[in-house]
């Protein structure tokens, strides 16, 4: 059953360039469009949404919050995230044109789903992003986009959260055609790569024997720290979680640009730095990225760097490298959350922990 695994979260893990391909599967017109089945609201009322209000828990969020850069910048429709025990409790601003998307492996989530009868109340249209069919959010949703993951048994997310991504993706892509924010020919260039992406994951799971290895090595550490910026930022927020919940040791996810205004006070001599890299690009934030690292890395920190192929400027500043294959950054999460998914899992082995049933934890939260 975990077809010669030790850990279903491993099999997970390594089931993952399968699962995004699934998730992509027949959403394609012969004609070039992209077609969401699951999507139940008319074009009319996709056009009228001024405002999405994304809500979700725990690693499921951190996939909001990558929705949120790849909404905003395709659709230009302004996109709030927020943490679904939060929601009801700060009287959000709801209407008929804000559509609220729930995110949810389990489709049981309590904080989630109360949540969701609240919009519901207001007369938002909910869509939910879900694993699995005929769960309470879906039925209670006006729409599903659900992710073909399969069932996900460790109650650390992997390929739930990556199917996840992929689902947040075709939402944005789907939205922006509707609303003629983006022409077809850009988004067929995008679900290219996004096809492009199982064979990328594949090969990331090739270095997973580094990654171990690097691991075993940390067996001793007590805290972690992870870096990133833009897209890498949630990829940040998940890789700490994932060695809180399975590791049980201090880690914590910061925005790169964020040091200086605290952070960066707890660098200390030997403190591993996990580094999520944003590929090279037009923009500022590769070169951002490395000044964070070099501040890091001149007051002791040990860096460890996620960084795309080719990028020989993070050379002198890194500890230790782990090469990403080249894709763009708004993408980047597909590639990076890997080696930290593994990473995680090694950890924890090399510890003796229950990687499948971490203490304290369930795999659906349904109490609020
Ligand atoms: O089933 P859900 O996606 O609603 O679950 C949300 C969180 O409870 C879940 O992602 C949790 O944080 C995982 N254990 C993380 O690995």
């Amino acid at each position: 059953e975990k077809d010669g695994h030790d850990w279903f979260m491993r099999k997970e893990i390594f089931e993952q360039p399968r699962a995004v391909a699934d998730s992509l599967l027949g959403r394609r017109t012969a004609e070039g469009l992209l077609q969401l089945d699951e999507v139940r609201l008319s074009d009319d009322e996709l056009r009228d949404i001024d405002k999405i209000i994304i809500i979700a828990c725990g690693t499921s969020f951190y996939a909001g919050m990558v929705a949120k850069y790849a909404i905003e910048h395709w659709c230009r429709i302004p996109v709030e995230v927020e943490l679904a025990s939060e929601f009801r409790y700060r009287d959000p601003i709801l209407t008929r044109e804000t559509l609220v998307v729930a995110i949810s492996q389990s489709g049981e989530t309590a904080d989630t789903l109360q949540a969701i009868r609240h919009a519901r109340v207001q007369k938002s249209k909910v869509l939910a992003i879900c694993n699995t069919n005929g769960s309470t959010i879906p039925r209670e949703s006006d729409a599903v986009i659900y992710t073909h993951a399969g069932p996900e048994i460790g109650v650390a997310s992997t390929k739930g959260f990556l199917t996840q991504l992929v689902a947040c993706y075709l939402l944005a892509l789907y939205l922006a055609q509707v609303k003629g924010t983006r022409y077809g020919d850009e988004i067929n260039e995008w679900m290219d790569h996004l096809e492009a992406m199982p064979a990328h994951i594949e090969k990331v799971l090739e270095s997973a024997e580094e990654i171990y290895e690097l691991a075993r090595s940390h067996k001793e550490t007590k805290s972690v720290l992870f870096l990133g910026r833009h897209a890498g930022y949630p990829v940040a927020l998940e890789g700490a979680l994932k060695l809180k919940e399975l590791a049980y040791i201090h880690a914590e996810g910061f925005a790169a640009g964020e040091l200086k205004h605290g952070p960066i006070a707890l660098i200390a001599e030997g403190l591993p730095v996990l580094c999520v890299v944003p590929p090279r690009g037009r923009d500022q934030l590769h070169e951002k990225m490395i000044s964070g690292i070099q501040e890091v890395r001149a007051r002791g920190a040990h860096t460890i760097c996620l960084a795309e192929e080719g990028d020989e400027k993070i050379l002198p500043y890194a500890d230790k490298l782990i090469t990403l294959p080249k894709v763009p950054v708004l993408l980047q999460p597909l590639v990076a959350a890997v080696p930290l998914q593994l990473f995680a899992c090694e950890l924890a082995t090399a510890m003796g922990n229950d990687v499948d049933q971490p203490r304290n934890l369930a795999k659906s939260v349904t109490v609020e």
